[in-house]
């Protein structure tokens, strides 16, 4: 009876979220939630369970995996003075950078998450506002931006990217990533094989922002050629770990893995 109920609503969700159009569609579709909830308060009921999904999540964890590597190799032996992890969240790239940065900063709207953060860090200073309603005085050579441009709604997108800009130092470094690349294989595949919402966001738009935002591209590297998705029973999750660790160290420049991380310096 429970496996009847659960089919049923697999068969409900899959007519209300697809869209059938898809497939000939050049440009992405807004996101679904925008219309529910804006995204400033997304995350005010989430925190640990959050922080959590990226150790229990197969795909997640992979993709995490990789995505420390990266951030280590664009950083290098860069010593960062002061560190703002933008839209923070459970603190988990502050985390990672706890020990190269000599202090954080971190800035997020949901208490919740910030409590997370608050508990595995060890000296943060928190900034628990929107950042839209506050203005830093200080000046950061590094800032972080993890899963908060494709997300965003588009005049939190320019928001985002002007106050961001506006608070790194000139010659700082940005690292921020496009988890929902519209031109990756897995949301193309998605796409024709009607399973897509249309939603994504493509590298055009990554680049609109930065113009007029004094930040140029230094290097990119994308991951998740194989699945976008974070869990499944009928993937073989130990194979796409070889897989996507052999394409990681080859160094490959382009971008088909549905996320992408940029490095970028202010000018
Ligand atoms: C998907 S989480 C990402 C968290 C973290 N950067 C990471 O990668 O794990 C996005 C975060 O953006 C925060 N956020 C969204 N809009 C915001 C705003 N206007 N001001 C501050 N934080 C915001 C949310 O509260 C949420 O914690």
């Amino acid at each position: 009876m429970i496996k009847i109920i659960h089919f049923k609503n697999y068969v409900k969700n899959y007519f209300k979220n697809v869209k059938f159009y898809s497939f000939i569609l050049f440009s992405p579709l807004n996101n679904k939630d925008w219309n529910k909830i804006s995204y400033t308060k997304s995350h005010f009921h989430k925190g640990e369970e959050y922080h959590k999904k990226f150790d229990d999540l197969p795909g997640r964890k992979i993709i995490w995996e990789i995505e420390k590597k990266i951030i280590f190799k664009f950083l290098k032996n860069s010593k960062i003075i002061a560190h703002l992890d933008f839209a923070s969240g459970s603190g988990r790239i502050s985390k990672l950078l706890e020990k190269k940065s000599q202090k954080q900063y971190l800035i997020d709207s949901s208490t919740k998450m910030l409590k997370h953060a608050k508990k595995i860090l060890k000296n943060p200073i928190i900034i628990n506002k929107d950042f839209t309603k506050v203005r830093i005085k200080k000046k950061f050579d590094l800032i972080t931006a993890f899963r908060f441009f494709p997300n965003a709604e588009p005049h939190l997108r320019k928001k985002a990217i002007k106050f961001i800009s506006k608070n790194l130092k000139k010659d700082g470094y940005l690292i921020l990533n496009n988890h929902r690349n519209f031109w990756s294989l897995p949301y193309l595949i998605r796409r024709l094989t009607f399973r897509s919402d249309g939603f994504g966001m493509t590298h055009a738009e990554i680049k609109n922002l930065l113009n007029s935002n004094r930040l140029k591209i230094c290097d990119y590297c994308s991951i998740g050629y194989f699945t976008d998705k974070e869990k499944s029973r009928i993937i073989y999750w130990p194979i796409i770990k070889i897989m996507e660790m052999f394409l990681f160290k080859k160094n490959l420049k382009n971008r088909l893995g549905y996320n992408v991380i940029y490095f970028l310096k202010k000018y």
